[in-house]
């Protein structure tokens, strides 16, 4: 039930803190080690590479994951649209082992993909929130999202979940392994979890984001490099599903290619910079758009911060970015929605588990 929350979607963004520290309490051990099923690691450790098959925003936390398993667990992975990859398969290694990322597990897309690579004889994981999901029983094994029932539409906290759930299944492969591990990520996903708070506690300011830059928008752009273009790509999806304003995120450094002649006078551009190797390239950037009249608002994070910056993130390790990021984007949409009186819940044209190809 949503109590005493107007909408399901900001209960479920509210959620996430609590979410993240169910997620480290259910793969940790009685020692505080994180653990996976060892059927699941046999499996991954002998697979030649990782194939991560997904939609939507299930689809952008693979992105994030494919970066945290190759830094972490060194084994080369692909995140694939669901619905390509059926049609366009790509060569495949000799030991691909699946990833199918869905929260409803319920996705005919994927689950088109995940029969026929079972018919070719492969083996498939299956990351959801839905024990017992069609593409959980139809999987080799299954890795649980307990993030609890998602009911908005838009998804939230099931996408933190996913990018929680990824990185800790890289950190115990990259254990296994015996690879030198630099990051002790029980610790750091705590700490994700204090920042999440800390920004759900500052809602206002987002709220006041989605006043000034979108209130009169018709399109919008996002725009990050690395890791912050992924969830460049997730803000524009949410944004875009739930107040059908006209949102594309790109990568930074694309945008000379093509996008920059959408830029007008007044056009709101979302800028994150959260990775400290991109930080200056990413403001070269906004100067372009900006020098196009862009109206840019730059979400940073603490360290990289700059003058004029007009929300600085709590600092979180460079891989966990993704987790606190994609917040402010949730909720900017959320108050862009609710401003322009759209069914922030159930946004038209839409179903909250997609079971036809
Ligand atoms: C966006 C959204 C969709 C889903 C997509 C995949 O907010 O909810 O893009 O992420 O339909 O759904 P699952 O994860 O259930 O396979």
């Amino acid at each position: 039930e949503k109590g005493t929350y107007p909408h399901y979607m900001l209960k479920e963004i509210d959620e996430q803190p609590f979410v993240i520290r169910t997620i480290i309490q259910k793969y940790s051990n009685d020692n505080g080690e994180l653990v996976i099923d060892q059927n699941i690691l046999g499996a991954i450790n002998q697979a030649d590479r990782l194939y991560i098959i997904a939609a939507g925003t299930s689809y952008h936390a693979g992105m994030v994951g494919k970066n945290i398993i190759e830094r972490l667990a060194k084994i080369p992975t692909e995140v694939h649209v669901a619905s390509e990859f059926g049609y366009n398969m790509p060569l495949l290694s000799e030991k691909p082992l699946f990833i199918f990322i869905s929260q409803s597990g319920e996705t005919a897309d994927s689950r088109a993909v995940l029969v026929q690579i079972k018919k070719m004889g492969y083996q498939a994981l299956t990351i959801t929130n839905v024990p017992g999901s069609t593409l959980s029983r139809e999987a080799d094994y299954t890795l649980l999202l307990h993030a609890g029932p998602e009911i908005a539409v838009a998804s939230t906290k099931a996408y933190t979940a996913q990018v929680a759930v990824l990185s800790i299944l890289a950190e115990v492969v990259a254990r296994s392994k015996g690879l030198p591990i630099d990051v002790d990520l029980v610790h750091e996903l705590g700490i994700v979890a204090s920042a999440m708070e800390e920004l759900c506690d500052t809602r206002d300011a987002f709220e006041q984001i989605a006043s000034d830059y979108l209130s009169f928008a018709r399109s919008s752009f996002f725009i990050g490099r690395t890791l912050d273009y992924a969830v460049c790509l997730e803000g524009a999806l949410k944004l875009k599903e739930i107040s059908y304003i006209q949102a594309e995120g790109f990568a930074g450094g694309e945008l000379k290619h093509g996008p920059i002649a959408l830029i007008e006078e007044g056009t709101p551009v979302f800028v994150l910079s959260t990775q400290e190797n991109v930080n200056l390239p990413i403001r070269g950037n906004v100067k372009e758009v900006a020098a196009r009249g862009a109206n840019a608002c730059i979400i940073s994070m603490k360290g990289l911060e700059m003058d004029g910056d007009r929300f600085v993130l709590p600092q979180v390790h460079e891989l966990l970015t993704p987790l606190i990021s994609v917040v402010p984007m949730q909720f900017i949409a959320y108050y862009a929605a609710l401003h322009r009186g759209c069914d922030v819940d159930k946004p038209r044209n839409l179903a909250k588990s997609v079971t036809v190809e």
